[in-house]
This record gives C-alpha cells, structure tokens and sequence, in this order.
C-alpha cells in the first residue's frame, strides 16, 4: 500500500510517498521525501515562531508535494484543469497563499496512485500542524483518500525501523525484530518520555521530564555559549573536541533526579547550573565553552542512560528503541550501544538523517495504525475527513 504523509508540527516542512508492506515484520520502500527545513529562518530568533513556521509551511507545502510527486514518478500534469471542490476556500479560510498555491498546481495534477493520505495532527505548534492538516484535507477531498491522523511520537518511536534495511544498530543474540515488551527512549526538542511498549499501538508512558525536554536544554545551553540554534549539534561538537584532547573538565554540574525512584527526568536543574557557572566566570574562552559543553553533556546522558536501565531491568525488556532529534547525538549512541551490549537486547536507533523530523516516520506511524485497524481506510467520508483537528498536546 501506498502513504502520502505529511509532516508540520514544528519547523521542518515534509512530505514522503513510502510503500509499505508487510504486518509482523513491516517494510517499508521510500518513493519520494521531499523535506525543507526553517532551521535558518529561525537561527535569527534564537528558536522557533509558531506563526512563522506557519508560514513556512504555507509556502512550501505545494512546491514539496511536487518534488515529492516527481521523486516518486507520479508526477503528471493533465489538459483538462479539475473544478476546484467548492470547500476548499471553507478548509483553507486561514491560509490565503496555500490556498492560491494549491489552487494553481494541484487540480492539474493527475491522481497518483495513492491508498491513503498521512497527516501529524499533534504533539506541536497548533497554528503549524493546522496549515499540514487542512493540506492533507484539501488532497483527501481532491484525490477521493482517507486521512490517517497520525501522532508525531509514535512517528519518532517506528522511525528507527525506516532505514534502508530497517536493521536494529545493534544485535543481540541475533534478535533482528522488535521484541516486545521494548522500552522506547523519546528525546526531542520538546519531549522526554520513556514509554513502555507491550505491542505496537500499546505504549505506557512511564516517565517524562517535568521541566525542559533534553533537546531544549542542549538548546538552551548553547545559547549561553553564545552558539546558534539549534545547539544540540553545536555542544556536541565542543564536547566531542573536549573528550579527544584528553582533558578532564573541571566543571561540576548535577545529575538531577538520577537516584529517584521513578522514570521522571528533569534538565532544567542542570540548565541552571550552566548558567550560574556561565555567570561567575564571565569571559567565555574557548576552552572553558568546551569544558561546560563535554560536563553538560555528560550529566544528560548519565542520567538519560541511569533511568532507562532502570526501567529495562524494572519491565524484563527485549529491546531498546530510541527516537527524536537528540538521538543524533554520538555520545547518546555510543552509550546505549553499551547499555543494550550489557543487557544482551537488540537496540533500534533512526539514522542520523531520519532522527529529527520528516514525513517517513509518519507514514510508517500510520501504516502501523493500518495494520492495527484495518478499517481505518474504509472511513473516508468527507465529513470525517473535515472533523480532523490539530491536538498540541496530543499524548501517546
Ligand atoms: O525531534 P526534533 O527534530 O524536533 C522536535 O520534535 O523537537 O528534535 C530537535 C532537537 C533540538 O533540540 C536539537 O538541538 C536536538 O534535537 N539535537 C541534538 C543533536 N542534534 C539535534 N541534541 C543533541 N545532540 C545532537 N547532535
Ligand atoms: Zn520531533
């Protein structure tokens, strides 16, 4: 079967066609993914604008789907324009400049060869998740297709399973499929979780910071060493420069919440403790940034890797997955490579290129909704497809 999802919740704009096949042991083959990121655009403000990612995604959506249309070879223009559905002025009411985009292309386009639109309807920005739904709503209407409303963490928890090989990055006793229960580790920009998996589509949450996410800390940290957003690739370097010199940092910052009794995690302690020692030591030499960088970094991932061998050891875990952006960190690689080698479970980790957001995890987050309710794809009336809204606070 064939998924055209589509990603906005933050500030990378997607769109991908993945051919999906297979229940116990899915595959997935990538027809076309078409990604633009803001990561410049809002490089200038120190972090991301709800209303101009927005904007963004007005612009972008339809020059993607193009792309993405023409990646897959489904790309075809026809003589004869079709009508514009009467409600697409109604579904775009709030985004005039997709609308005249969409008007202008998208009627001339053949109806690829498509079973079912994937959208992210939540967790994120509500103004940016709306601008992709009301898009997927608008081709649902145009091209006769369900819409799968699609959860962006289970998005990141299934995209270590779309890499080429859909290989885990680590095998134990030659496990290569996801065993349940698995403990999938959630690091991103916004979330921190650490979710129970009894099956596909059952997850528990069991823990979750109850400050910033791990991914706004690197962020917030690089900014008080003066680096650009998003910082976590920027600490990672000075760090990494810091651990090959050989030299031991002299900055001491706490682990928090490393000897609770729970999954919970929380980094704005630490955060804290960078910025007290930012302030007392004024003058920022280059050094001195490497060494918070390599301290900092290290109290994340003590107490990240602390808390999920708890919760391995607690739930019997057969495997450890890892997702969000934070995951193309190499010293969180590194270390959950040992900590799945020492339990003797497989581990499943996205490649860099597919850690931070796109719209292959979508579809591959939908496809598994798919094989859980079949269903799903029969419910396409357009009236159902109108009642999809954007959730930002949308839970697993
Ligand atoms: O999953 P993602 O692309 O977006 C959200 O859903 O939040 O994650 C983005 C986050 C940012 O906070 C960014 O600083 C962080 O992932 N990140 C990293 C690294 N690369 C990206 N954090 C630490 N080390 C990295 N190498
Ligand atoms: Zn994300």
């Amino acid at each position: 079967m064939k998924i055209l999802a589509i990603e906005t919740s933050c500030d990378e704009t997607a769109i991908s066609i993945v051919e999906a096949s297979g229940e116990k042991n899915p595959k997935f083959k990538i027809l076309g993914n078409s990604l633009l990121s803001q990561i410049d655009i809002h490089k200038k403000y120190g972090g991301v604008f709800p209303m101009m990612a927005k904007r963004e995604h007005s612009k972008n959506l339809v020059p993607l789907l193009e792309d993405c249309l023409k990646q897959a070879e489904m790309f075809q223009l026809k003589n004869d324009a079709k009508k514009i559905p009467e409600n697409l002025e109604k579904i775009f009411e709030r985004e005039p400049e997709l609308m005249k985009n969409f008007a202008e292309l998208v009627p001339r386009i053949e109806r690829p060869d498509i079973n079912a639109v994937a959208v992210t309807t939540g967790p994120g920005l509500e103004p940016a998740l709306w601008v992709g739904i009301n898009f997927a709503k608008a081709l649902a209407i145009l091209w006769d297709l369900p819409i799968i409303p699609t959860n962006h963490m289970e998005g990141h928890i299934v995209s270590s399973l779309i890499s080429e090989s859909s290989k885990p990055v680590s095998v134990q006793n030659n496990k290569k499929l996801v065993e349940f229960p698995a403990i999938a580790l959630l690091i991103s920009g916004g979330h921190t979780e650490l979710v129970l998996v009894k099956d596909w589509l059952k997850y528990e949450i069991i823990g979750r910071t109850k400050d910033d996410a791990v991914g706004e800390a690197f962020d917030k940290v690089a900014r008080m060493l003066g680096l650009p957003y998003p910082g976590g690739p920027e600490i990672s370097r000075l760090a990494a420069a810091h651990r090959t010199s050989g030299k031991i940092s002299n900055q001491k910052f706490p682990r928090p919440m490393i000897h609770s009794h729970d999954f919970d995690f929380s980094f704005s302690g630490l955060k804290t403790a960078v910025l007290y020692a930012v302030k007392k030591i004024g003058e920022l030499g280059q050094n001195v940034k490497e060494e918070i960088a390599r301290e900092f970094e290290d109290a994340a991932v003590e107490v990240l890797v602390s808390k999920t061998k708890n919760a391995v050891e607690k739930f019997g875990a057969k495997t450890l997955i890892l997702g969000g952006g934070v995951t193309a960190n190499k010293e969180i690689r590194r270390a959950f490579e040992e900590v799945a080698a020492g339990y003797e479970i497989s581990l499943f980790i996205p490649d860099p290129k597919l850690s931070t957001d796109n719209a292959l995890m979508i579809a591959a987050a939908a496809y598994s909704r798919i094989i859980g309710d079949k269903k799903i794809l029969e419910k396409k009336s357009p009236e159902r497809n109108l009642e999809i809204k954007a959730e930002g606070n949308l839970s697993l």
